[in-house]
């Protein structure tokens, strides 16, 4: 059977579909039935409407059934006209009434402003709104971060943006010129902002397709057991020695599963009385680190790291230490008590989507599922046959 989507002009562009959370929002979008296009990079192995296939058959799979696709607009942020060819930018003209912008480089370090993150989270986010000015869509979703409050303490607001305040990497600052830009864009009538605290994966299947930020230190902790365990059984010994970490224990880490991120968000999306507002999409409860820190010990099966205090400065490192600090150094910034972010929006839009508590357990599983992953992903193409092939 060929199903076909009849063209309205209701559909919602969303950037960044490939992703974790975009390919979240694909499926939950798809199920609450919002009209889709998705704005898609083609890369080494895919075309852009491969990718987007690839991951729908994942989802097919998971849900035991064949979900209608979305129009699939080839493009690059970076260019005019977000790079699409003459007849996608009519369509999109055409059919789009909002946009969902979520695609975003999540690079901590920079060369300067003129590589990423700065290339694609202002520059990119720029050409979004230049295509919607000309497009004529007024109706602006936006993916923000929770960590435009940069270094801030304290209590942190929705209704907060620059406060002066500084930030921990080029990540946080472009993110918030990224937010002020669209703030600023006077031919957006609505303006609905999404600030997602870390993400982590699934919290019911443990997926996630990238491994940064929790799962960075994972990886580390384990490559460097493993890499410890080799070294005993070649040489016979190890100098693999339980370290020294310079935490407390006590600070708090706003971790959230990205199928709550997604769900929340998709309720907004489609119930437009909640649009126009600014969302933390953040746990009541956060970690502290001294759970995550028996997760990363229990993940290695690597027992007896101390914490070792908040600012407290190791000044005779062990060889190993030093390779633990040197390569978690990107993530410096998360090294220290998160603010409390308030959520009067979110949970106001949402009471009926609590975010899953992640506890001990439920963490040790998002880890053991990323190492059992080996740390990658790499999607699959499964040609449908033609019978059920879906065109928009
Ligand atoms: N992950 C977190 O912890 C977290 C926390 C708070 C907020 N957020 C925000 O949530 C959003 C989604 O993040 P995520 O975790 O899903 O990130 P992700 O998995 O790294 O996905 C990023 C997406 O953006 C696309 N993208 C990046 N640069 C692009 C460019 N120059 N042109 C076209 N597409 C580009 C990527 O396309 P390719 O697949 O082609 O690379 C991918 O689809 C972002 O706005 C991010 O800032 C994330």
């Amino acid at each position: 059977m060929i199903t076909t989507h009849i063209s309205e002009p209701n559909h919602f562009l969303l950037t960044g579909a490939t992703g974790l959370l975009g390919r979240y929002l694909m499926k939950d979008l798809t199920l609450a039935g919002v009209p889709l296009a998705v704005h898609v990079r083609p890369n080494r192995r895919f075309s852009a409407q491969e990718r987007i296939e690839a991951i729908f058959s994942y989802w097919d799979q998971q849900l035991g059934k064949v979900l209608p696709r979305p129009m699939v607009l080839s493009g690059q942020l970076g260019e005019e006209s977000l790079g699409m060819a003459p007849s996608d930018i009519r369509w999109a003209a055409e059919n789009c009434t909002s946009v969902i912008h979520n695609a975003a480089s999540l690079s901590f370090v920079s060369t300067g402003r003129d590589s990423e993150p700065y290339i694609s989270n202002v520059n990119g986010t720029r050409n979004v709104l230049r295509f919607c000015q000309e497009a004529g869509i007024h109706d602006f979703h936006h993916v923000s971060t929770a960590y435009v409050c940069g270094l801030r303490s304290g209590v942190v607001l929705e209704t907060e943006l620059n406060e002066g305040q500084e930030f921990g990497n080029p990540y946080e600052e472009s993110k918030v010129e990224a937010e002020e830009m669209t703030r600023e864009a006077d031919f957006i009538t609505s303006h609905t902002v999404y600030r997602p605290s870390i993400i982590v994966g699934d919290s019911q299947t443990g997926f996630t397709n990238t491994f940064h930020g929790f799962y960075a230190a994972v990886q580390l902790v384990n490559t460097m057991c493993n890499h410890s365990a080799m070294e005993k059984q070649f040489t016979g010994h190890s100098d693999f020695h339980p370290g020294r970490v310079t935490l407390d224990g006590t600070e708090d880490k706003n971790l959230v599963p990205v199928d709550w991120v997604s769900s929340v968000m998709s309720h907004i999306i489609s119930n437009p009385q909640h649009h126009g507002s600014t969302y933390h999409l953040t746990p009541r409860n956060p970690v502290q680190i001294r759970t995550i820190h028996a997760v990363l010990q229990a993940s290695a099966k690597m027992f007896g790291t101390q914490l070792f205090g908040n600012k407290t400065a190791i000044e005779d490192a062990t060889e190993i230490e030093q390779f633990f600090y040197e390569h978690i150094r990107v993530y410096d910034s998360y090294w220290r008590n998160d603010p409390t972010f308030d959520a009067t929006n979110t949970r106001k839009a949402a009471p009926h989507l609590p975010c899953p508590h992640i506890d001990y357990k439920k963490l040790l599983f998002l880890a053991r599922h990323a190492i059992d992953m080996n740390f990658s992903w790499r999607d699959k193409l499964i040609k449908r046959d033609a019978s059920s092939l879906v065109i928009n």
